[in-house]
C-alpha cells in the first residue's frame, strides 16, 4: 500500500511541488496534504491545483505559544494519517515534544551541506568563510535543530563572484533533484531498518 505523505510548507512550495510530481506510477508514496503555517504561501494555490488537499495552521494567532500551534498543527496531521511528513521550506522550529510525537516519520530541506550552516543565512555564511562549495541536505528530524542522521547530500560549487541569492538559485536546483530522490528511497524501504 502506498505510504502517505504531508508536506510542510511556509512559502512558494518549489521542493514541495517536485515532491508531488514525483509522486506518481509506481512510486511507494501519494501525497496527502500540503500544511502551510502561513496563510498567503504560494505553494498553497500550487498544491490545490494538483488536487492535493491543503491546509492552514496559521502561528500568528498562537503569539509564541509554541506547544499550542504544534497542537494544531498535531491535530490537522492526525486528521489526513501520514506515514511520512516532509519539511519543505517550513520556516518553524519544531520542539522536541511534537518530533517525539512524529519520531523517525519527519524529513526536512537545508540548504547547506550539514553539519555546516544549521539554522539560517547559510549560503552567506558559506561565502563569507570562503567555502568552495555549498549544497543541501535531506535528514530525519530529531529534537536538536538541522542535526538529525543525514539520508542525502549533494554539493554545489560556489563561484567566483556568486552572491548568497545566486547561490540559492543554484542550490535550489540541486535540492529538486535531491529531496524526490531521497523520499522515494526513504519511503520504499522497510520503518524498521531505517534510522531512529
Ligand atoms: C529551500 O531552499 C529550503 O532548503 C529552505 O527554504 C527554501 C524553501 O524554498 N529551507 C530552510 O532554510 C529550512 N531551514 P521552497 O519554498 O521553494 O521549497
Amino acid at each position: 500500500m502506498s505510504k502517505r505523505v504531508a508536506i510542510l510548507i511556509s512559502g512558494g512550495g518549489s521542493n514541495m511541488l517536485t515532491l508531488v510530481r514525483s509522486m506518481t506510477g509506481d512510486h511507494p508514496a501519494r501525497p496527502v496534504l500540503v500544511v502551510s503555517n502561513t496563510p498567503d504561501a504560494g505553494g498553497l494555490a500550487k498544491a490545490a491545483d494538483m488536487g492535493v488537499p491543503t491546509a492552514i495552521v496559521d502561528h500568528r494567532p498562537f503569539r509564541g505559544d509554541r506547544v499550542a500551534f504544534e497542537q494544531a498543527l498535531h491535530e490537522t496531521l492526525i486528521a489526513a494519517r501520514p506515514d511520512i511528513i516532509c519539511l519543505a521550506g517550513f520556516m518553524r522550529i519544531l520542539t522536541p515534544g511534537f518530533v517525539a510525537r512524529w519520531q523517525g516519520r519527519i524529513l526536512n530541506i537545508h540548504p547547506a551541506l550539514l553539519p555546516k550552516y544549521r539554522g539560517l543565512n547559510t549560503h552567506a555564511r558559506a561565502i563569507e568563510a570562503g567555502d568552495d562549495a555549498a549544497g543541501c541536505s535531506v535528514h530525519l528530524v530529531t529534537a536538536e535543530l538541522d542535526d538529525g542522521p543525514v539520508l542525502g547530500q549533494t554539493p554545489v560549487p560556489i563561484l567566483p563572484g556568486d552572491t548568497s541569492d545566486t547561490l540559492a538559485a543554484r542550490v535550489l536546483s540541486a535540492e529538486h533533484r535531491l529531496y524526490p530522490a531521497v523520499l522515494r528511497q526513504f519511503a520504499a524501504a522497510d520503518p524498521a531498518s531505517r534510522p531512529a
